[in-house]
């Protein structure tokens, strides 16, 4: 069907204001994807700010991925090597999401194969599962430039992917690495000491709190509160699972 003149001017404000906001957050860097234009004829001109929302349809981890890997709806999508969608089972039980990926995952497009991960995987086999058996994946999917810390705007850009990661997955559990993304998903300003050691509720899903290994690796005191933290994890799963 044809769209009213009404419509049509309601549409060219919504892309004008979106443009405006991506401007006032980011500076004067283009958001439209150039490299397609060059294969479009003049009259088909693509205004599409990548991905379009036909991801939002798919019915797997799979599908999904194809359909956003080639993001740009934020700047972090040009400083990219490889987009960090997540890995693992994709019916596990438990998800643990990080912060954003680093230079070895960026480089890999897995999480958390660095030296994080390492530690991550000695943390998973502590509670007697395995790497394989969860599902890990980080707020962002897009690494930050020298590693900084994810800015408010790049995770509103980045989250609607992970809370449909959530709803594919549907996990029992999430444990959530570090202070940066328990704050951002549980809205808080509270420090990762006063939000661990609780079972929270993200999406309908028992949300747990714990230290970032990496956190662990520049501070070892936080290896005894990690442990605890995944101590009381494996109590509340088992008693749901046996
Ligand atoms: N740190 C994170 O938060 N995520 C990764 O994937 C790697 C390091």
């Amino acid at each position: 069907s044809s769209m009213s003149s009404t419509e049509l001017s309601n549409l060219i404000d919504d892309a004008q204001r979106y443009l405006e906001q991506q401007k006032d957050l980011f500076g004067n860097v283009s958001y439209l994807d150039h490299s397609k234009k060059k294969t479009m004829s003049p009259q088909k001109v693509s205004t599409t700010v990548y991905p379009d929302e036909s991801w939002v349809s798919t019915k797997s981890l799979d599908e999904m991925e194809k359909h956003i890997c080639t993001c740009l709806k934020c700047p972090l999508g040009h400083t990219r090597l490889n987009f960090v969608f997540g890995v693992g089972n994709p019916r596990s039980k438990v998800m643990f999401i990080g912060e954003a990926p680093g230079a070895e995952e960026d480089a890999q497009g897995k999480p958390f194969v660095g030296r994080a991960g390492q530690l991550l995987n000695k943390i998973i086999e502590a509670v007697e599962m395995k790497r394989e058996d969860v599902y890990i994946c980080n707020i962002l999917k897009c690494r930050p430039p020298n590693n900084r810390e994810p800015l408010p705007s790049e995770m509103e850009h980045c989250t609607p992917y992970l809370s449909r990661q959530i709803e594919l997955v549907k996990p029992q559990f999430i444990i959530c690495l570090g202070r940066t993304a328990a704050q951002w998903l549980l809205k808080t300003h509270e420090s990762l000491n006063a939000l661990r050691g609780k079972v929270y509720e993200y999406q309908s899903t028992k949300l747990i709190v714990t230290y970032h290994p990496a956190a662990l690796l520049r501070n070892p005191n936080w290896k005894r509160p990690v442990w605890e933290d995944m101590k009381m994890f494996k109590k509340f799963y088992d008693e749901i699972n046996s």
